[in-house]
């Protein structure tokens, strides 16, 4: 399929679909795909369809088992081939794509067990070379692969095919990058524990099936699709072989479009319709690829750099520098539940009622401490009700050695007084025991699971004290799809959004502060977005109440996309990296938060505007 490309497209070299979201996305592949599989029916042929895993093609495959099950969809004729195994792991681990696949796909569809292949990653080290040439020849025999689902990593890669490899690479062993295998931490319970090697198809593999489809979700893959789809054709990106494939397309959503010219830059590719956002963000790109402040920006700057539309509808550049500025620096406030008895005309928050019952929810229990610590502190020092409520338990984020420690201690604690520490004892040998039996990669029985929990409760206690936020206002929520799900395979069913209503209802908050949905739809984080925004339909707040976004893991909020900007001071910037080291389980991303909040206080000193040591920033949520 080769859409028409509009002007605006023209930076683009593979045909890109952007749509409204993931699910509309995956519901129209999965469409293709069953009109595939019909078609070759007709034929009397086998479909053969290349399968990929992660998180991206989930709802893709959830649609696909519902055109199964609702309009009888059979896959009894369908041939699959996996992109890719992790190497060293067998197919009953938690992790292994085997098991992924059977979990997602295979066992909801009647797709033939003997017309699955994927590489084998218990396969003995000397045997890899003929197993991977077996792979290739399989394919082939099959009659090649009819279409190729693909996800891209953020290196760049499709299967696992990391930077540097060759267009002709064929299946075969490869080491995995440091950025997959961070990406993939999560699901193994940190970084140490994901596999060094996998068995991946090459990309000269990849590229003669007939027709590709790559999916890709959210803001943190935004970077990296841009670079795919309009960069040169390079090795460093291996899913910009795709451009030289007649038949290949990117399928993305609004979050991974974002760094598209026609979507970035639209300026620079046709007419713009000049909203206030589009304004503030042509004004804020001048500013940064001039480096000059805002109020220096001249007639001749917009001219020359593709913005003399907007200098005629709302110049001249004095004016239009001014009206922007005023806009940034009133994003600018101290007082994050608005400041009491002043005029709130310009201020981002309003100044009535006060206090406010302000509702803190952080989807995982760090991630709120990460992105609002200081906005926490000051809500808190300015009288207002701070409710802190850690959505999820994360206990899937705690590594077993903290499990491991704190059985120990117990174990050795009981050793003082043998007799009335008995049960104490046995509960801290079970732990060990379930621990050893497990083994590093083994799913977490319930009873660990719960220690984990109560570890990172622990943690968010000690983190929540040092920003001197009382117990009281913390609560736990533990919402159910957390605690019966897996990373990348969570799913969110109406009795979370119940518990969130509740908690609604009988808060009656003034404020709200979330993480929005701009991550992958899969994450904890949308998922706990996507509960609220169906709670707040369910139990619509009585007066008004503003819902702020904060960015957890993703990118960092630009400066044309600050509604609120929270100024932190170097003090206050310790104390917040302070609570911050009471986690034991931040990944390197969070450990950076301190920087991300100095790296946008540099953003808003280089718009000319006041130079703060670190700022907090948000957006506001419009439903
Ligand atoms: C998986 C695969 C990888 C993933 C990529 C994106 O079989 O081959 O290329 O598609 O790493 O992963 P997610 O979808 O989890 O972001």
């Amino acid at each position: 399929m080769n859409p028409r490309r509009s002007a605006s497209e023209a930076h683009e070299k593979i045909p890109t679909l952007i749509f409204d979201s993931s699910a509309s996305a995956a519901a129209s592949l999965a469409r293709e795909v069953k009109e595939l599989i019909e078609a070759k029916n007709r034929e009397g042929k086998a479909a053969v369809l290349g399968l990929a895993t992660g998180s991206t093609p989930v709802p893709f495959y959830r649609e696909l088992i519902r055109l199964h099950r609702e309009e009888g969809l059979s896959f009894a004729n369908v041939s699959s081939f996996n992109l890719d195994e992790y190497f060293g792991l067998g197919p009953d681990h938690p992790e292994s794509y085997y098991r992924f696949m059977c979990d997602q796909l295979f066992d909801h569809i009647d797709i033939p067990k003997a017309n699955i292949h994927l590489p084998s990653g218990t396969v003995a080290s000397d045997q890899v070379f003929e197993h991977c040439r077996q792979y290739e020849e399989m394919i082939d025999a099959a009659g090649g692969v009819d279409l190729q689902i693909l996800g891209i990593g953020r290196t760049g890669h499709i299967g696992f095919n990391e930077p540097g490899s060759s267009r002709e690479s064929l299946t075969r062993r490869i080491t995995l990058d440091r950025i997959t295998r961070q990406d993939a931490a999560a699901d193994f319970r940190g970084e140490e524990n994901v596999p060094r090697f996998a068995i991946t198809m090459g990309v000269g593999t990849i590229l003669r099936a007939k027709k590709i489809a790559l999916m890709a979700w959210g803001e943190n893959k935004a970077g990296v699709v841009a670079r795919a789809v309009e960069g040169e054709v390079t090795d460093a990106v291996s899913a910009s072989f795709l451009q030289e494939h007649p038949q290949s397309r990117y399928l993305i959503d609004q979050g991974a479009s974002r760094e598209l010219t026609r979507v970035k830059l639209p300026w620079l590719v046709g007419p713009v319709r000049w909203s206030p956002q589009e304004t503030r963000r042509a004004v804020c790109w001048l500013s940064n690829s001039l480096k000059r402040p805002v109020l220096k920006l001249t007639d001749e700057d917009y001219n020359e750099h593709g913005l003399s539309d907007l200098l005629s509808e709302q110049g001249p550049a004095y004016q239009l520098n001014i009206r922007i500025f005023n806009q940034l620096q009133h994003t600018l406030s101290g007082w994050p539940g608005g400041k009491p008895n002043a005029d709130d005309t310009f201020r981002p928050e309003r100044a009535n009622p006060y206090p406010k019952r302000a509702l803190v929810l952080s989807p995982e229990p760090q991630d709120a401490t990460v992105s609002m610590g200081s906005t926490l502190d000051r809500l808190r020092e300015q009288g207002h009700e701070v409710k802190l409520v850690s959505m999820t338990s994360g206990s899937l984020r705690v590594s077993d050695a903290e499990a491991d420690k704190f059985a120990s201690i117990l174990l050795e604690l009981g050793i003082t007084a043998p007799a009335s520490w008995k049960e104490q004892t046995e509960y801290a040998q079970r732990i060990l025991s379930l621990l050893e039996s497990k083994g590093a990669f083994g799913e977490d029985p319930l009873e660990l699971r719960k220690l984990k929990a109560l570890v990172l409760r622990g943690e968010l206690r000690d983190s929540a004290q040092a920003l001197g936020l009382p117990q009281d206002r913390i609560t736990f929520m533990d919402l159910p799809f957390y605690e019966k799900g897996r990373y990348r395979r969570f799913k969110l069913e109406a009795e979370d959004t119940a518990h969130i209503v509740q908690l609604l209802r009988e808060f009656q908050p003034h404020q709200i502060y979330i993480t929005g949905d701009a991550a992958d739809p899969s994450s904890v984080s949308a998922l706990c977005f996507r509960a609220l925004k169906e709670a707040l339909k369910e139990a619509p707040s009585d007066g008004p109440c503003s819902v702020w976004l904060y960015r957890g893991k993703e990118k960092a909020l630009e400066p044309w996309e600050i509604d609120m900007a929270m100024p932190i001071s170097p003090m206050q910037l310790e104390l917040k990296a302070r609570a911050l080291t009471r986690y034991t389980s931040l990944t390197s991303m969070e450990l950076e938060a301190t920087k991300t909040n100095q790296g946008t206080a540099q953003a808003y000193d280089s718009l000319g505007l006041a130079n703060y040591e670190a700022i907090e920033s948000f957006q506001r949520w419009q439903s």
